[in-house]
């Protein structure tokens, strides 16, 4: 992205999200208050119509489960290179920071990502590159471990992801998934390893606090 866009994006979110703690995790990222406004605003900022949800203005329950996990956890990222596929808000990626990874790269379609995640990997003083666009059908990138938080909420995209992180598991990399129990999660594939209660926003959930669990392949 061009760096006066990347200014702007990040401004655009600094104003309108405010810097705020995670529940039970060290870290805080730019969280909207309310869905709609702050998806009003971004397709007004962006002067577009119909854009994705702002995911990237919330800690999904899928995310601050796989958080937590790394937190607990944090030699299984130490001293790693780590890809976050579908990062959002970046919480996931900044955690494997958090935790002494080696290299950490955050991925997501969504443009506006790029400068999400640049402003909370600053707020919580990591380094976090960033790598724009789908992955899903491209070659594996060098890292040794990848994070997939909450990614499992279309039928279509569900069964992409999954195949994906199975090529991954398969070329050796190490795969984590955070999932608060979405319709497409693919649990059969997946070993359970933690269960978190998180706290989330009824903006976006259906409930103040969900069981969200950890897995790997
Ligand atoms: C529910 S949010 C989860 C964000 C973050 N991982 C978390 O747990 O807080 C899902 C994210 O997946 C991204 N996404 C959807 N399809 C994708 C794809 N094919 N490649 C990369 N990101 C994708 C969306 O843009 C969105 O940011």
């Amino acid at each position: 992205m061009p760096e006066a866009t990347l200014t702007s994006r990040k401004a655009f979110i600094r104003a309108n999200t405010r810097a705020a703690a995670v529940p039970g995790l060290n870290l805080s990222i730019f969280t909207a208050d309310e869905l709609t406004p702050i998806w009003e605003a971004t397709e007004k900022d962006l002067a577009k119509h119909n854009i994705a949800p702002p995911f990237w203005a919330f800690p999904w329950a899928g995310g601050q489960a796989l958080s937590h996990y790394i937190l607990d956890h944090p030699e299984i990222v130490r001293g790693r290179r780590v890809l976050d596929i579908a990062s959002g808000s970046g919480l996931v990626a900044i955690a494997a920071g958090k935790c002494g990874a080696a290299d950490v790269l955050a991925n997501d379609i969504d443009p506006m990502c790029e400068a999400a995640i640049a402003v909370n990997a600053e707020l919580n003083g990591v380094a976090v590159s960033y790598l724009a666009g789908d992955l899903l059908e491209t070659d594996l990138p060098a890292v040794d471990v990848i994070l997939a938080a909450d990614v499992f909420y279309e039928q279509t995209p569900a069964r992409r992801f999954l195949t994906y992180l199975q090529r991954a598991h398969a070329a050796g990399i190490t795969v984590f998934a955070g999932d608060p129990g979405r319709t497409y999660f693919p649990r059969d594939a997946f070993r359970q390893l933690a269960e978190y209660a998180v706290e989330t926003s009824t903006e976006i959930e259906n409930a103040p606090v969900k069981a969200a669990r950890v897995w790997a392949l």
